[in-house]
């Protein structure tokens, strides 16, 4: 495939030097020195063949002008010389003038309508480099004298640069055409703006800014997300330094041809040629629709793409327009205004605080002040201190969420939008504001209140409709695995069968071991792959029997999507073993602990997904099965995921398999550290001890942090809890989904979680919610949760002897 496009490209090559009027002569057409000279009709190629010099009439003029294009498609003209100049006829002639050095354009006439200006050398010669770069260079010492890249059109190269040499004061910028028939310079600049070291790139339309692409995040410019598609293959380049605050991009070995055009009507493109098509392909476009045209919505506006049925524009929380009769008339650049003024120092009683605006374009950054060596909670602390910080954000974001580094805005927050893979604005606001969210972001809906609250009334009834259906739907989904009737058994197998699927419990097929037995991956004639745990002979008291006994009986009654299922039994002689389904995927502790490649299989998404199969499987088994189970040992190691990825609760371990009606005081106390609640460690037994576990579990997922005896995890989750730090407890390698999706609110996503987990931690067994409880709040998004309290944290250190734990621990699927 590659080879017919190179060929293609070889042959359309060939037919374009064969079909120009004439090509300059043997060897180096890309290279000229004095005594010689380009005239029209000649042209310069550079090596590889992928860029030409010439004279040509763009669109339907006459005109003649001096040009570099693309090979491959002559339209696409990337430089012209005399831009300003141009020649009346086909007389014209490039050359190297023999005195001063300089690089010459002349008309029949002999005046000169374009020159370098290069400085004055005696043995000089033009190059044009494969780059596209046409450079003067001393014929010796190949120092380049002069170069175009240097003076840009209307087009961005690979290894081109926009912005600012500190040292010599030179700048970079590109201007339009003036139409597509006149390379003369229009009214539209894209210029890197970097009076805060934060750059980022202005399209100006004669003095006014017509689109910016958002300050540099360091990955992307905050506005232009599409790059994170194409930085692959076109590195992006962003120097701020002493010498140099800069922006340009190079291309890969291989990556095809590409540049970056201001077309004459303001629109800026990143065209990409397909070769299969020989057609320039856009990969970003800016302005991209009504949100990107600057200064849309005025000051402490904010403007939605996909809010068609507001007109685009609202204002942020706390703010409404200045002129509603304006708004409404769908004039909105006059922005909006406080409703209350902010409370800074002067009054105890009522502070301000921030509120957070969540994905956005960040506001024009021409007033900000940037320090990018804090963190962004000095930032806060920063702002928060200096009355006149009305919004802050990171200045940088990482990979995998959070941010450092500092900017701070004192003035107007201008050409404010919601855009993909946004970044998070910190809002100050007077302390009432920051309570009561207003119900209408989108003012237009303030202009039509009455229309507006007959909406909401009839959103509220859908709501409740669709919460009740919903919450039937879950209901009816808990009860799906009940058995029909409790004549419900577990098949035995025997032993025999068990013997040939393990290679006679052979060694090579041990997937793990605990203190009462140890699991085989085994197959059945059928195909099937099983999990095979064998109870050591040790354990097989009378009371170790009396256990396998119950949990086969309870197992049998145990059906449900997220609980492992006990395929059968085998009781034959001495040996006491459990047949389950194999999990492919085997335990969840593997993925949530294990290296960073391992921490990036599971995304944001399968976590939650995960927590809520564990919660529903543990909810199942407390309430759902007509007899209450408590699991005693809910941790990372026993929940496996089988091929979907879908969590299954395992490990009804023998010893710990408890119903609650039957209380047994000789029953082990069954912990494993970090995961084992208060009261479980003075051997009282009840459902909410799997709550706290699962309490935990959930912290765990969402961290990628154990907890461990210490409770160093949940030490920590408080502190970021109680410092409103929520999103710093994600685990870095986690992938979000992109903010633009509906379903993307991770931010609010995580809190909840957050919040449900710590109040599973409480120490009262009666401050825990029910895992039911915990259930509907997972599946609800809207429902309340308590505020939590400091849970119940303790040091589990005191309280374990090394060996009494190894002795409760359990069989446990550890793999590798
Ligand atoms: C350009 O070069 C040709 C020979 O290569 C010469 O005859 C002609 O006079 C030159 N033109 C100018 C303007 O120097
Ligand atoms: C360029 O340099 C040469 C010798 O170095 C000198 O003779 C000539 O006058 C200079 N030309 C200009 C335009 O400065
Ligand atoms: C402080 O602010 C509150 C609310 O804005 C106001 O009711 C109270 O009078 C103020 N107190 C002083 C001393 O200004
Ligand atoms: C920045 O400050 C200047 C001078 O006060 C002002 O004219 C300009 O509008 C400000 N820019 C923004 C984006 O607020
Ligand atoms: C508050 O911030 C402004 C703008 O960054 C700065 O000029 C001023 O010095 C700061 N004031 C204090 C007290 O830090």
């Amino acid at each position: 495939m590659m080879a017919v496009n190179c060929t293609l490209q070889i042959l359309l090559l060939l037919l374009f030097i064969l079909l120009s009027p004439v090509a300059i002569t043997a060897g180096a057409t890309d290279t000229f020195g004095k005594g010689q000279n380009v005239t029209d009709g000649e042209t310069l190629v550079s090596a590889g063949g992928t860029f030409t010099l010439g004279f040509f009439s763009p669109g339907a003029s006459a005109k003649r002008y001096l040009g570099i294009w693309f090979s491959v498609s002559s339209d696409a003209v990337c430089w012209v010389a005399n831009r300003d100049h141009p020649l009346k006829d086909t007389s014209g002639v490039l050359l190297v003038a023999s005195d001063t050095g300089d690089l010459l354009l002349l008309d029949g006439s002999g005046e000169v309508a374009w020159s370098s200006n290069s400085p004055n050398t005696s043995s000089v010669e033009a190059q044009l480099l494969e780059s596209g770069n046409l450079v003067v260079h001393d014929q010796r010492s190949k120092t380049i004298l002069w170069q175009s890249f240097d003076h840009p059109s209307n087009t961005l190269l690979p290894g081109m640069k926009m912005g600012k040499n500190l040292w010599t004061g030179d700048e970079w910028y590109l201007t339009s055409w003036r139409s597509p028939d006149d390379p003369s310079p229009g009214s539209y600049r894209r210029v890197l703006e970097y009076a805060t070291r934060l750059p980022e790139v202005v399209l100006w339309q004669q003095d006014a800014k017509a689109y910016r692409t958002g300050p540099w995040n360091g990955r992307w410019f905050n506005g232009v997300p599409e790059a994170s598609t194409y930085a692959h293959d076109f590195p992006l380049d962003v120097t701020a330094s002493k010498s140099e605050i800069t922006y340009g991009y190079t291309a890969r070995p291989g990556a095809p041809l590409t540049r970056v055009v201001v077309t004459d009507a303001g629109v800026v493109r990143r065209l990409v040629w397909d070769a299969s098509s020989l057609a320039w392909k856009t990969f970003f476009q800016g302005p991209r629709d009504v949100c990107d045209a600057y200064g849309k919505c005025g000051a402490f506006g904010l403007c939605d793409a996909s809010a068609a049925s507001s007109a685009f524009c609202g204002c942020l929380q706390g703010f409404n327009p200045a002129s509603p009769p304006a708004w409404y008339m769908r004039e909105t650049s006059g922005g909006c205004r406080r409703n209350v003024p902010l409370n800074c120092g002067g009054n105890e009683t009522a502070t301000d605080g921030f509120v957070l605006v969540r994905g956005v374009k960040l506001p024009d950054t021409q007033n900000v002040s940037v320090d990018m060596s804090i963190s962004t909670e000095e930032c806060r602390d920063r702002c928060f201190a200096n009355c006149s910080c009305l919004a802050y954000a990171s200045a940088e974001i990482r990979e995998g969420g959070g941010g450092s580094g500092c900017i701070i805005w004192t003035g107007d927050l201008v050409d404010l939008r919601y855009v993909d893979r946004g970044q998070d604005l910190y809002l100050r606001l007077a302390g009432p504001e920051i309570a009561v969210p207003k119900g209408s972001k989108f003012a237009i809906a303030t202009v039509l209140a009455p229309v507006a609250s007959a909406v909401a009334i009839i959103l509220v009834l859908l709501f409740v409709i669709c919460w009740r259906r919903k919450h039937r739907i879950s209901r009816k989904r808990l009860n799906d695995g009940i058995p029909q009737s409790s004549a419900m058994t577990v098949p035995s197998v025997d032993l025999h069968t068990l013997k040939e699927a393990t290679l006679n419990f052979s060694e090579s097929h041990v997937i793990g071991q605990g203190g009462f037995g140890i699991v085989y991956k085994g197959q059945l004639p059928d195909g099937r792959t099983i999990a095979v745990k064998r109870l050591r002979q040790c354990a097989l008291t009378r009371k170790g029997k009396c256990d396998f006994a119950r949990e086969v009986e309870v197992m049998a009654r145990l059906r449900h999507g997220n609980l492992i299922r006990l395929l059968a039994y085998c009781d034959e002689g001495e040996e006491r073993i459990l047949v389950y389904v194999y999990m492919p995927n085997k335990s969840l502790d593997l993925y949530i602990f294990g290296e960073p490649s391992l921490r990036a299989t599971l995304s944001w998404r399968q976590r939650l997904d995960i927590i809520n199969g564990i919660a529903q499987g543990v909810a199942y088994m407390h309430e759902g099965s007509g007899e209450s189970v408590v699991h005693r040992d809910l941790k990372l190691q026993n929940v496996l995921l089988d091929d979907n990825w879908r969590a299954k609760v395992a490990d009804f371990g023998t010893a710990k398999l408890f119903v609650a009606e039957r209380v047994d005081s000789s029953l082990t106390i069954v912990n494993s550290p970090g995961y084992a609640s208060p009261e479980s460690l003075r051997a009282e037994m009840t459902l909410k001890c799997d709550v706290y576990s699962f309490g935990v579990v959930l912290l765990e997922i969402l961290s990628g942090q154990r907890n461990g005896e210490t409770q160093r995890l949940l030490l920590h989750a408080w502190g970021l809890w109680e410092q409103d730090r929520k999103m710093a407890l994600l685990d870095p390698t986690v992938n979000l989904p992109p903010l633009s999706r509906p379903d993307s609110d991770v931010g609010s996503e995580l809190e909840r979680c957050i919040q449900i987990g710590l109040l599973c931690i409480q120490e009262s067994p009666d401050d825990r919610p029910a895992m039911s409880d915990v259930v509907a709040v997972l599946t609800t998004k809207t429902s309340q949760i308590a505020r939590p309290n400091r849970p119940g944290i303790y040091n589990q250190r005191t309280r374990f002897v090394t060996g009494q734990a190894d002795l409760t621990r359990t069989t446990t699927i550890d793999l590798e």
